[in-house]
């Protein structure tokens, strides 16, 4: 570099006019003339490149892998991050399970639940981790390793050694759900359409609003993320609905009330109560034990809550316990993803809780 300075007549403009007039040239003339810059890469240098994995199985190396071996590598190097069963461990990715969640609110997008080919395993693997120290594993580890997170995704059973040889028999649960790239036949004679520009419609409808879909968080995002993921493993048992006190009392029993505060921290991420609450993720929740459902002015509510609040419930103590014990079993589709409380007495004490904060 400093030898080409020492040399050079160039002043950095000068190049940068050089290079401007080039790149004319080079535009009205013949596309495939060499550029006369660098050398040809070198065959091993392409090779370094050239380490994708194809659906078909081309670019597999040779080699192959057990789940044995796959587990042990997994916890020395994955598992961190990871989780020891590829469940996903604090805000890490979550790699394993989800499985009949697509269509649901919280769909959990795993190898198991969404990956269409086990090649892009491979390749994501071998390319870009460990997280940090990307492109350390051997092959045997990378095929160990995918091993590994197939087991961890029932697809295969702990005896299973992956090997370029069997690579391509492997059936990914989700592959039939995906299907060729057809828009151009199906979606662009729609838009192709000409345009109107005299006499169209004066009217224009908002039929969907993002907020609906809840792909923006307001705030607190992570805490939803995670209450997703944890959802997913809570088997399913609601406790029992029936043991919900349901004692009407006119003065608040300050002992529950604190007690209720603490179990409604699960509830912060999403909903205040107090002076300054206002509507979150959840509505806010003042002035809600007694008073009907759907109707905290400004939330936008999903269809069953509106649906049931046309239909006249009212939050009742009863309603709200059985709601509060398990909301998407209770209420199907309903936008708040939050597992359920599990003790009647945390039960008991939110709705104390809640009471204290009614406007008198
Ligand atoms: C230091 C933390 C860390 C470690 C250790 C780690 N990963 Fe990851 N992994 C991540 C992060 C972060 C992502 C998401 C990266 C992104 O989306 O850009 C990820 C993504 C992945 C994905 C893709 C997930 C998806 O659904 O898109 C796979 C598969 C994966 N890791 C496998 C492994 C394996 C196998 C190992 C061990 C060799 C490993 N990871 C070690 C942090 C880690
Ligand atoms: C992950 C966020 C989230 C968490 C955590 C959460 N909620 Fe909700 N909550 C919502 C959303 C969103 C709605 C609106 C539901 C709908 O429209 O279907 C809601 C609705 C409600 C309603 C009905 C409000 C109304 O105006 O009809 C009550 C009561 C309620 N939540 C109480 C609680 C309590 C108590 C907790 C804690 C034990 C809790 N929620 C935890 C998000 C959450």
């Amino acid at each position: 570099m400093s030898k080409f300075l020492k040399k050079s007549t160039l002043t950095v403009g000068g190049i940068a006019a050089m290079l401007v007039v080039a790149f004319v040239q080079e535009t009205a003339a013949d596309q495939s003339a060499p550029y006369n810059l660098g050398r040809e890469a070198l065959p091993e240098e392409v090779a370094a490149w050239d380490i994708d994995v194809r659906p078909d199985g081309k670019g597999l190396p040779v080699g192959s892998g057990d789940v044995f071996t796959g587990e042990e590598v997994w916890i020395e190097k994955c598992a961190s991050c990871h989780g020891d069963f590829a469940e996903g461990s604090g805000r890490w990715p979550v790699l394993a399970g989800g499985i009949g969640t697509l269509a649901s609110e919280n769909p959990v997008k795993t190898i198991g639940s969404y990956w269409p080919y086990l090649s892009t395993v491979y390749d994501y693997v071998n390319r870009a981790m460990p997280f940090g120290n990307a492109q350390s594993l051997t092959d045997d580890e990378v095929y160990a390793l995918t091993a590994y997170l197939l087991y961890s995704n029932d697809i295969v059973d702990d005896e299973f050694t992956l090997s370029n040889d069997n690579f391509l028999e492997v059936e990914m649960p989700n592959t039939d759900n995906f299907y060729p790239d057809d828009r151009v036949e199906v979606e662009m004679p729609l838009f192709s359409v000409e345009a109107c520009m005299s006499d169209c419609k004066t009217d224009v409808a908002i039929t969907m609003r993002a907020a609906v879909v809840d792909v923006t968080p307001e705030t607190d995002g992570d805490a939803e993320v995670e209450e997703a993921a944890a959802d997913v493993e809570a088997t399913e048992e609601p406790a029992a609905v029936a043991e919900v006190a349901v004692v009407e009392v006119a003065a608040l029993d300050m002992e529950l009330v604190a007690a209720g505060e603490g179990a409604f921290r699960q509830c912060k991420s999403c909903h205040q109560v107090g002076d300054k609450a206002r509507n979150r993720t959840g509505p806010m929740l003042n002035n809600i034990v007694g008073n009907p459902a759907g109707s905290v002015e400004g939330f936008r509510y999903s269809g069953p809550m509106e649906e049931a609040a046309a239909g006249g419930l009212v939050w009742t103590e009863e309603e709200l316990g059985a709601f509060l014990t398990d909301p998407r079993g209770y209420m199907q589709g309903t936008k708040m993803t939050f597992r359920g409380v599990r003790k009647p007495e945390d039960i008991a004490g939110l709705i104390e809780y809640l009471k204290s904060f009614e406007a008198d």
